[in-house]
């Protein structure tokens, strides 16, 4: 796939699981890797994060890659074509992608349909969730979020509010605090309302300055929000850049965010006393490092440059070192290695 230029690459990865390329079935995970979360049973950690499969279209074949939980989307209420490309760039020697997708995708009631197809079809239970963001032009993006809100609350067992996009006009509005504020009490009441109860997970950015952070943490956790990704792109680029397209725009991903969205992780876990979930996003490219998020506070863990560099065998290669490091570190399963680090 590397050899293509890197959106069709991705489309081509896309289609080819779609068709039914990659594993045919999904194998057992070892009972250390489990754990039960927001009230579902989690099978392991691992999971391709939001912007691979952004319209759902190969649910089934990433399902059978074995992560224990699957995230749609990003989807917002009307289809988008997102950006002009190219807009999904490679920085090879950096082990990093840019991207300014600017959430191109299909619209809530596509993806809603076929989301309800795979439920109604597949007996693999991975938890499932949609990835949601406001629409570019919108001109009332907390509505939009209410109807993304409504329109998924019945086919996903949770739903990431993506406040974090650097790609978009919309993307990032709500990390005004009063903002966020309303957003959430507006998407609680929408959510009580559709008598379903998705968890809610919020995703932040890594490009927060401390009180920024903060400030921000307490408000998601004052609104009972379930969990938090940390994190999304960024768009600073570390002067350790190779890659001529380092000066491209859009969010960096890979590697180089790789200690970023650490040390974020570790100081929202600090703050949050590790009562609240979080799912660790950020330069995975092996199992050491999801193991390093893990024990950095981490009870989930997402990748999407890794499947650019490692391919789609990097799920079950992460599980297997992930039950390699439990046993050698004395753990008896990933609830314990989870935030282990603060305590040592
Ligand atoms: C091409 C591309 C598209 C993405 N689209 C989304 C998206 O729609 N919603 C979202 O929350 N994150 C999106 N992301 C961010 C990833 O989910 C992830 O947070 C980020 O890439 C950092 O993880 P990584 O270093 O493992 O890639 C996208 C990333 C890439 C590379």
């Amino acid at each position: 796939m590397r050899l293509f230029p890197t959106e069709t690459g991705h489309w081509l990865a896309l289609r080819g699981l779609q068709a039914g390329l990659g594993p045919r079935e999904r194998t057992n995970d070892l009972p250390a890797l489990a754990q039960p979360l927001f009230g579902l049973h989690f099978a392991n950690p691992v999971c391709v994060s939001a912007g691979f499969d952004k319209n759902a279209v190969a649910i089934s074949g990433v399902a059978r890659l074995g992560g224990g939980f699957i995230e749609v989307g990003g989807v917002t209420p009307r289809p988008q074509p997102g950006n002009p490309r190219p807009r999904l760039f490679r920085l090879t020697p950096d082990r990093a992608a840019i991207n300014r997708m600017g959430f191109n995708n299909d619209g809530a009631k596509a993806v809603r349909e076929r989301l309800s197809e795979y439920r109604a079809g597949t007996d693999m239970a991975q938890p499932l969730g949609v990835n949601m963001a406001a629409n570019a032009t919108s001109s009332d993006p907390a509505q939009d979020f209410v109807d993304l809100v409504k329109a998924f609350s019945a086919v996903a067992d949770y739903l990431t509010i993506d406040v974090s996009c650097p790609n978009t006009e919309n993307g990032q509005i709500f990390l005004e605090p009063r903002a966020l504020e309303d957003l959430l009490a507006r998407l609680n009441t929408a959510r009580d309302e559709t008598g379903s109860r998705p968890a809610m997970v919020a995703k932040l950015t890594p490009d927060l300055d401390p009180a920024h952070l903060r400030e921000l943490i307490g408000i998601i956790m004052a609104a009972g929000i379930d969990g938090i990704t940390l994190c999304n792109t960024t768009t600073a680029r570390p002067a350790t850049l190779q890659s001529p397209n380092a000066s491209e725009r859009g969010g960096l991903s890979g590697t180089p965010l790789f200690e970023m969205s650490n040390a974020i992780l570790r100081t929202v876990f600090e703050q949050t006393g590790g009562k609240v979930p979080l799912i660790g996003v950020g330069g995975i490219m092996s199992g050491a490092d999801a193991y390093t998020k893990i024990r950095a506070g981490a009870s989930l863990v997402q990748f999407y440059t890794g499947m650019v560099y490692g391919g789609p065998g990097l799920v079950q290669e992460i599980k297997r070192d992930l039950a390699t490091f439990l046993a050698r570190d004395g753990f008896a399963n990933i609830a314990e290695a989870v935030g282990s680090e603060h305590r040592s």
